[in-house]
C-alpha cells in the first residue's frame, strides 16, 4: 500500500507546537490581551528582521494590509494601479476597495511574475502605484519595477503575501518598494491559527497613518480624524505568530530542500513537457509553493489523484477574465502568457514537514504519468 501524499497538512507541525501554541493562547486569554495588546507589540518588532523594515503594523488580514497600503497614497475613484492579472484576487481587491482600477500587465514566462518591460506601456496620468506580486514566493524583478516607478514617480507597493524569507539579489523581500505586506493565513509559510496580517514601511509618517486607519482611523482614542477601519489583529493570532515565527526559518530550509529534492528528481521529466519551477540566480525564492506546469495538466492532475497524491491550481482563471471584472473589459488573449499559465500550472504537495516518503512518491507518480 503506498502512503497517500496530501497536497498540504498543517496537522504535523501544529502537533509538533501544540504544547507552546496553547500555552500562548492561555495566556492571552488570561490577561484579556484579545484586541492588540502587549502581543501584537511584540509580534510587530520580532517580525521585522523578515520584513527588513524600520515599521510593521499588524492587521487582522494581508487584505487589509492591501487595503490600508493604497489608502495611504490616497488613491481612490479615477485612479490606477498597476498589478497582475496571475495571483491570488485579494491584490486586486484592495485596489477595487479604494474604488481605483486594476490595470493589468502580463507575466513572465520564465517566472509568472510581472513583466517589467511591459509595465511602461500602462502608465498614464491617471496610475497612482504599481503592484507587483511575489507569487508563490519568487521574488519579482524589482530593480527593473522601480527604475520604472522612479521614472515615473509612482511607488511600489509590494505583495509579499507569499513571500516570507525571500530575497532579491541579496536585499530581503519586503523591503525594496515604498511599503509591503504580508499574510498570515494559516497555509502561508507563516501562518496563523486564523486570519492576519502586516503592512511594513521605512516611513514613520505611513506607519503612524497605518496605526490609526486599522483602528478606526483613531489617533487619540474617540478622535477620528478620518474614517477608519477594524483591521486590528486579534492578540491569540499574535501570541500565536510568536511561537510560530522562532521556526520560520527552519521551515524556510526545509522548503528549499524539499524544492532541491524536487528539481533532482523530476529533472528528467523535462523533455516530456513538465516545465519545472525556476529559481533565478538573483532570487532566493520563498518557495511557499512548487508549480510546475504541463500542456495536459488536467489529465495529470487527476492521474496523480488517482494514485493517492494531492495537487492543487494556483490559479486557474486570471483575474482579467473573472466574472467580477468583465467591467474593466479585458478579453481571453488580452494576457496570454498569464492566460497559458493558468492554463497548465500545477502546485505538487508541498510543506516543511514532508517526509522523504512523501516525496519519493510524488516524484514517482509523476514518472509513471504516460508521456
Ligand atoms: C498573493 C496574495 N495576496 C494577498 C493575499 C491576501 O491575504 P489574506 O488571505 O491574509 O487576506 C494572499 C493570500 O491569501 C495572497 O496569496
Amino acid at each position: 500500500m503506498h502512503p497517500q501524499v496530501p497536497y498540504f497538512s498543517l496537522s504535523e507541525q501544529h502537533q509538533a507546537l501544540k504544547k507552546d501554541l496553547l500555552h500562548a493562547i492561555e495566556k492571552t486569554i488570561d490577561q484579556n490581551n484579545f484586541c492588540l495588546g502587549p502581543d501584537v507589540d511584540a509580534f510587530e518588532t520580532e517580525f521585522k528582521p523578515f520584513s527588513g523594515t524600520d515599521f510593521c503594523v499588524a492587521m487582522n488580514s494581508g487584505t487589509s494590509a492591501l487595503h490600508i497600503a493604497l489608502l495611504l497614497h490616497n488613491i481612490g475613484p479615477g485612479d490606477e494601479v498597476i498589478t497582475t492579472p496571475f495571483t491570488f484576487a485579494s491584490t486586486s481587491w484592495a485596489i477595487s476597495y479604494v474604488g481605483a482600477k486594476p490595470v493589468y500587465v502580463d507575466i513572465e514566462p520564465n517566472t509568472y511574475q510581472i513583466d517589467p518591460t511591459k509595465i511602461e506601456a500602462a502608465i498614464n496620468s491617471r496610475t497612482k502605484a504599481i503592484l507587483p506580486v511575489h507569487l508563490y514566493g519568487h521574488p519579482c524583478d524589482m530593480d527593473a519595477i522601480l527604475a520604472i516607478a522612479d521614472k515615473h514617480g509612482l511607488p511600489v507597493i509590494e505583495d509579499a503575501a507569499q513571500a516570507h524569507g525571500a530575497a532579491y539579489k541579496g536585499r530581503i523581500v519586503g523591503n525594496l518598494g515604498r511599503q509591503s505586506c504580508f499574510s498570515f493565513y494559516p497555509t502561508k509559510n507563516l501562518g496563523a491559527c486564523g486570519e492576519g496580517g502586516v503592512l511594513c514601511t521605512n516611513q514613520p509618517d505611513l506607519a503612524r497613518r497605518a496605526i490609526a486607519l486599522r483602528n478606526h482611523g483613531s489617533y487619540q482614542r474617540y478622535h477620528y480624524e478620518e474614517v477608519g477601519y477594524n483591521y486590528r489583529m486579534e492578540g491569540i493570532q499574535a501570541a500565536v505568530l510568536r511561537v510560530k515565527l522562532r521556526h520560520l526559518n527552519s521551515w524556510l530550509e526545509a522548503r528549499r530542500s524539499h524544492a532541491e529534492v524536487y528539481h533532482q528528481r523530476l529533472a528528467t521529466l523535462t523533455s516530456l513537457g513538465l516545465i519545472l519551477p525556476q529559481e533565478q540566480v538573483w532570487a532566493r525564492s520563498s518557495w511557499h509553493l512548487y508549480v510546475v506546469r504541463h500542456p495536459r495538466r488536467d489529465a495529470l492532475q487527476q492521474h496523480l489523484q488517482d494514485h493517492g497524491v494531492g495537487s492543487a491550481i494556483h490559479y486557474p482563471i486570471p483575474l482579467h477574465l473573472q466574472k467580477c471584472y468583465e467591467p474593466l473589459g479585458y478579453a481571453p488573449g488580452s494576457f496570454p502568457v498569464a492566460e497559458q499559465v493558468a492554463r497548465e500550472c500545477l502546485a505538487l504537495p508541498f510543506y516543511p514537514e514532508m517526509t522523504p516518503t512523501q516525496i519519493h512518491r510524488v516524484c514517482e507518480v509523476l514518472q509513471a504519468y504516460p508521456a
